[in-house]
């Protein structure tokens, strides 16, 4: 997928705060070894190296144009990789296998989530966030775009309903193998400045497999119905400003 390090950096901060609150009910006070999956354009990467300024640090992503960004900053001790997570499998186990908005992106956790945790040393942690807002209006805008649109048999395939499950879901998944678990759930309310900022933030992050799947002009009229009703679900509020609550998942395996 051709992802676009301009969009999603847009909104850096806000994007970069769940990892911050993640990475700070991570209980690991040493690493020599932590790998970020989904690592994106590097951000968060660099917060792990400061964190564990001893430890080799690897960045994993599948997307050629967010690593040439990560890259574009040289931090000791870091080092990228081009792989899908959904096969990659570090060298040795490593003491923190973190993810902040990535793992999402990938089916089958009844399989990934078992298989990531196998691959952290006894202490050491899994720590994860991944949104959990498939069923918000700005989500939801988009499969009805995509659905009543001439692009219908396109896109439909690409939709994904509810990629995340309930939280007792992964303490099931992961229990056996951790010594402790930290399950949460945190909805931001989000504050954005602009004409059509929910449109603009989910042009970085849900819309980029739709958009890339189309060609023009299905691609800009697609993208035309999606803001409209994007803006007709968030709408201004008196001070000018637009709210997107926008509801995470976080999860901190120690293992055993
Ligand atoms: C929303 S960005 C998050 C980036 C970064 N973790 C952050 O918090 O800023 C999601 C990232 O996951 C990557 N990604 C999605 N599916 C992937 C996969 N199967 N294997 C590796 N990376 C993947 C994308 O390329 C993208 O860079």
């Amino acid at each position: 997928m051709p992802w676009n390090p301009d969009h999603y950096l847009a909104f850096g901060d806000l994007r970069l705060r769940p990892a911050v609150d993640l990475l700070a009910r991570v209980p690991v006070e040493d690493a020599t070894t932590v790998a970020d999956l989904g690592c994106g354009p590097g951000n968060v990467t660099r917060i792990l190296q400061a964190r564990w300024p001893r430890a080799a640090v690897t960045g994993v992503d599948n997307s050629a144009e967010m690593l040439a960004r990560a890259a574009a900053a040289v931090v000791p001790g870091v080092a990228w990789q081009q792989a899908d997570v959904a096969t990659w499998a570090p060298e040795a186990p490593v003491d923190v296998l973190f993810s902040n908005a990535a793992l999402h992106w990938l089916d089958h956790h009844e399989t990934l989530f078992p298989r990531l945790a196998g691959f952290v040393r006894p202490g050491g942690a899994l720590a994860v966030q991944m949104p959990d807002n498939f069923a918000a209006p700005s989500h939801r805008c988009a499969c009805q775009a995509a659905r009543e649109g001439p692009w219908r048999a396109v896109l439909e395939p690409l939709l994904r309903s509810a990629p995340v499950r309930g939280a007792g879901n992964y303490h099931d998944l992961l229990v056996a193998r951790a010594r402790s678990l930290d399950i949460w759930e945190t909805e931001y309310l989000q504050v954005l400045e602009g004409d059509n900022p929910v449109a603009d933030w989910t042009r970085g992050s849900l819309l980029v497999p739709l958009l890339a799947a189309l060609e023009e002009p299905w691609r800009s009229a697609f993208e035309a119905d999606y803001r409209r009703r994007v803006a007709a679900a968030y709408p201004r509020h008196a001070d000018g400003r637009t709210l997107f609550p926008f509801r995470r998942l976080f999860i901190v395996a120690v293992m055993g």
